[in-house]
């Protein structure tokens, strides 16, 4: 902690636009911000001229530690948050898990657990709930009022291991509607992938490519559709799809906006840049690297201009990681001979403020956008605004220095998360982070760790901005 400073010299960015402002920070929140050269002049200086000052993106969607496949996500919060933090996020949101038969709360607390006291930056979390009963309905209610959970995330996908049935969906989406809670839906068609799925191993499509192939785009739109129609069936109830990757998907989502209603989506990094070529170039068993649910989409369709045009015409309105990392030794070898074993999930939680800036240099994305979609909506769509998302007197001075003339290169070699490869191995790309404060602290500067494990503090989430 430096105690008060001012930063001086650098380009402010919000979602409104760049501007030239120098930025006092006072203990753990902004105190305000001048024009040029207008603050206290006897006062530590921190110069940050030639960068961008924006603040710190906030990562709504990382899955630290959770069971899958029979084995748990390689990242703990202490490694998955340094690595955050190294890649200029300040805020992640997790997703505590309710497994089928688990009371929601021991869920919850089983999650603190993990997250206490090992997290390096600022953490609040959403609730996976496993089995939409009762009880679990009732701990909605009880997670809004006391806990700071106003984000539940449903399954379509995965049968017997996530997934709830519309019934069970509905329910949950009318308690939302009363509650005023976000539904998140993994929308993808659960039973009518498990057949494909099963003909692919019967005909002995076993690789790791056959796991993209038997999650075609039309089961992703078909379950975004069918959500969509079941929160307009529960009063509009307000409804958030995660990880959209595809056209038809988005061509849901953005018909529904268009319509008034209350539907709101967030894309990936992995989405936006990589495809199911890439996958299929791989040698050998290389291609389980990216086996992500929802798939990796081929470069043959339109997928990926679509989602860029998302981003900028808001039909997308965030962007996360799905940070949800298995090693290959071990973990996604575990689908050796059958890909359906392989354990669903990309890592990126470090890379996605470049991965993104990279938008903006190749003109897919406006400056302000790039702020808006990484770090000021997430605070905002889930309720950590203005204390988090934004550079204004009274936030948390969570900030991070942007160099746009720096360069970064990506390996696992040199990563921070706990992975053995990269879903983004040899990329380099323009920009780097340069800076990150958290809460007044300096958690990397110049490049350099500076971080502690236990300074990150559990968010207290409120209601959605969004809810209407
Ligand atoms: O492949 C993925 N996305 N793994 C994480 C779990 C989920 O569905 O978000
Ligand atoms: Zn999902
Ligand atoms: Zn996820």
């Amino acid at each position: 902690t430096k105690g008060s400073f001012l930063i001086k010299g650098g380009t402010v960015v919000g979602p409104t636009g760049a501007s030239p402002a120098d930025v006092l920070v006072d203990g753990e929140t902004i105190a305000a911000v001048f024009a040029p050269g207008r603050g206290p002049a006897d006062i530590e200086t921190i110069d940050a001229t030639g960068r961008y000052v924006i603040p710190g993106a906030v990562d709504a969607h990382t899955h630290m530690e959770l069971p899958f496949g029979g084995t748990h996500a390689s990242d703990t919060f202490d490694t998955g948050t340094r690595a955050a933090a190294f890649g200029g996020v300040t805020t992640i949101i997790d997703f505590a898990v309710q497994r089928y038969g688990e009371v929601v709360q021991d869920g919850l607390a089983a999650w603190h657990a993990k997250a206490e006291g090992n997290c390096h930056i600022d953490y609040g979390f959403h609730m996976i709930l496993g089995g939409v009963t009762d009880d679990a309905l009732k701990a909605m209610d009880q997670l809004v009022t006391d806990e700071g959970i106003s984000s539940f995330k449903l399954f379509m996908a995965y049968p017997g291991v996530f997934y709830s049935d519309d019934g069970q969906i509905l329910r949950a989406m009318q308690k939302a509607r009363d509650n005023g809670a976000m539904i998140m839906m993994h929308a993808e068609n659960g039973p009518a992938i498990d057949v494909l799925v099963k003909q692919a191993l019967e005909r002995g499509e076993t690789d790791p490519i056959h796991h993209g192939l038997t999650r075609p785009q039309e089961l992703e739109a078909e379950a975004t559709s069918r959500a969509i129609w079941l929160a307009g069936v529960a009063a509009d109830c307000p409804l958030y799809i995660v990880h959209l990757s595809a056209s038809k998907a988005l061509e849901q989502v953005a018909a529904a906006r268009d319509q008034g209603r209350n539907v709101f989506a967030e894309t990936c990094p992995q989405y936006l840049y990589l495809t199911l070529e890439d996958q299929l170039g791989a040698p050998g068993f290389e291609g389980a690297k990216w086996v992500c649910s929802t798939p990796l989409r081929s470069k043959h369709e339109s997928h990926r201009a679509d989602l860029w045009r998302g981003l900028r015409t808001n039909d997308l309105a965030v962007v996360s990681t799905d940070h949800c990392p298995f090693c290959m030794k071990d973990q996604k070898e575990l689908g050796l001979g059958d890909f359906s074993k392989i354990p669903n999930g990309i890592g990126s939680v470090e890379h996605r403020v470049d991965l993104l800036y990279q938008g903006v240099v190749d003109g897919k994305l406006s400056l302000a956008r790039w702020v808006e979609t990484i770090a000021t909506t997430p605070a905002r769509m889930f309720g950590m605004y203005p204390r988090k998302g934004v550079i204004a007197p009274g936030s948390d001075a969570d900030i991070v220095l942007y160099d746009p003339n720096g360069r970064t290169r990506i390996s696992a070699a040199t990563h921070h998360m706990n992975m053995d490869h990269s879903a983004w191995e040899g990329w380099e790309i323009d920009g780097k982070v340069d800076t990150v404060i958290s809460r007044g602290t300096f958690v990397v500067q110049d490049g350099a760790y500076q971080g502690r494990k236990g300074h990150g503090r559990y968010v207290r989430r409120g209601l959605s901005d969004y809810l209407v």
